[in-house]
């Protein structure tokens, strides 16, 4: 995570090692530009520079501004004030993601707005992380790039909300892409709740572990049924935040499988290494309640981790067993596989106990999710109000989301044949059977359900996301709970 700051200096006087500055495609025949730049413009006329959104071009500067070099990148448009937030975050994003091992960067968006440049610094922001924690330093790992800063152009003001919103921002984001990265011999359930603790150790956060024993005595089948098969038993973490003026409270819950074998249903090989990212939902809801408590939201936040390593062990459920959950349900775990909506299930149960005006868990609950939607969109399932408020935050913090209906129909494939549910339902639709499988949980509570299997953990870089942990849904919970404490979300 670079330091940011502003910088009151011109686009030409700036001191640093690379100036990143947009380029816009250019009308007609005409050559790509720099808004506001007309030397620069000039310089690359003759380059025939393509401007699709994050492609990048770097140069050095020649005179043109103190910067030792320039980097160009993308937007993707021919008139900059028609180019979204998000794809400006994404464009600087893969323009700070390429200057890994630079010292110095700077973003310029001359003739920008204000929230145009905010995007873009934001974009520039969390596209600078790397994962080097487990390079020797004998392959020349590269770290992220150190520093950043944003040419202020005028408004300081604006510049300095931006500084410190996207600072903000990038380090919860990177804290979720750090524990996602953590590799899953190091980080297990007793491990998670221990980073957690350390996490909040200087915030306004409470936290409270459930171990198996508690788990097993508190009658937590689910989470205890997942958790049997590994060496590494599992944790159930609350985490509560309540400043005292709040009005509104909400409940997350997160799926911590630190590892998904798949259990005795044993997953094929072949890309089982993905499966080191199945607590990407706890990591997010952990990160967005850090977020929640360092903007000191006015609303309430109750947390739950539930974290289990899904193995194949001898102590391991079979297919068949029966479990009875938190709620006094009984579920057939027909395959062990479908671990996911076991542990949630428990937690959401507490979770709902808390009588929270919204209830939302973050889940990578389903490969259907992924068939569905693609690798990038995240699916938003649940009650009507809590989905439409996860998609107007979404609309704000510009990460894709889509609802997700959950068809009456399919609950009839969860009745178990000798206890009340059973685990998995027909393969078709398999999002929305886990989503409805769920509500069984979930009682009236207002309730808002994010699969993302897809977006949380990627194959190949896009923007301001590398490969592997992208932190993807962390800004769109946080933007929920902001939304909630303005009462912007009525
Ligand atoms: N963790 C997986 C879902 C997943 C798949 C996440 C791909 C990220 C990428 C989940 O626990 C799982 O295995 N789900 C099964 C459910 C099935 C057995 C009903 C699935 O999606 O195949
Ligand atoms: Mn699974
Ligand atoms: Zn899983």
């Amino acid at each position: 995570m670079p330091t940011i700051t502003i910088t009151e200096a011109s686009v030409r006087d700036v001191d640093t090692d690379v100036l990143i500055l947009p380029l816009l495609a250019g009308a007609d025949d005409a050559p790509a530009s720099v808004p506001g730049s007309p030397e620069i413009s000039e310089a690359i006329a003759g380059l025939d520079a393509s401007a699709a959104r994050g492609d990048l071009h770097r140069i050095p500067s020649f005179g043109l501004a103190a910067a030792s070099s320039l980097l160009l990148v993308g937007v993707g448009d021919e008139d900059l004030a028609e180019v979204s937030a998000e794809d400006l975050r994404l464009a600087f994003g893969a323009a700070t993601r390429s200057l890994s091992g630079v010292e110095r960067a700077a973003v310029a968006l001359p003739t920008g707005s204000a929230d145009q440049r905010a995007a873009a610094l934001e974009g520039a922001a969390l596209g600078a992380y790397a994962f080097v924690a487990h390079k020797s330093g004998t392959g020349a790992p590269k770290a992220a790039l150190g520093s950043l800063s944003l040419v202020a152009e005028g408004g300081a003001d604006a510049a300095r909300a931006a500084v410190d919103r996207s600072s903000l921002l990038a380090e919860v984001v990177d804290i979720v892409r750090d524990l996602v990265n953590t590799p899953p011999n190091l980080l297990f359930p007793a491990s998670f709740a221990q980073r957690a603790e350390e996490l909040v150790a200087d915030l306004p956060v409470t936290v409270t572990v459930l171990d198996e024993e508690q788990l097993a005595e508190g009658g937590y089948g689910g989470i205890v049924g997942v958790g049997q098969g590994s060496a590494r038993p599992p944790r159930l973490v609350r985490l509560e935040y309540a400043p005292t003026t709040a009005k509104r409270s909400v409940a997350l819950v997160g799926k911590g499988i630190t590892f998904d074998t798949g259990g005795i249903s044993l997953k094929p090989a072949p890309g089982m290494d993905d499966m080191t990212s199945d607590m990407t939902g706890a990591a997010t809801v952990l990160g967005a309640t850090i977020g929640a408590a360092r903007l000191h939201l006015d609303v309430k936040v109750t947390t739950y981790l539930a974290l289990a390593e899904n193995m194949p062990g001898g102590g391991a459920q079979r297919p068949g067993d029966v479990v009875t959950m938190r709620n006094g349900k009984t579920v057939e775990v027909l395959n062990t596989d479908a671990e996911g909506r076991m542990v949630m299930a428990d937690a959401l149960v507490d979770a709902v106990a808390e009588e929270p005006d919204l209830v939302m868990d973050v889940a990578t609950l389903t490969g259907a999710a992924v068939v569905a939607l693609g690798k990038r969109t995240a699916g938003v399932m649940g009650t009507e109000d809590a989905r439409a408020l996860v998609l107007t935050a979404a609309g704000t913090s510009g990460e894709p989301f889509w609802a997700l209906p959950f068809p009456a129909e399919l609950r009839a494939d969860l009745t178990g044949r000798v206890a009340d549910l059973r685990n998995i339902g027909e393969r078709p639709g398999g999002a929305l059977s886990a989503g409805i499988f769920l509500a069984e949980f979930v009682d009236e509570t207002p309730w808002a359900h994010l699969d993302i299997a897809g977006p949380g953990f990627a194959s190949s870089p896009l923007g301001y996301m590398g490969k592997g942990a992208t932190g993807m849904s962390t800004r769109t919970v946080l933007q929920v709970l902001e939304d909630l404490a303005t009462g912007s979300a009525a």
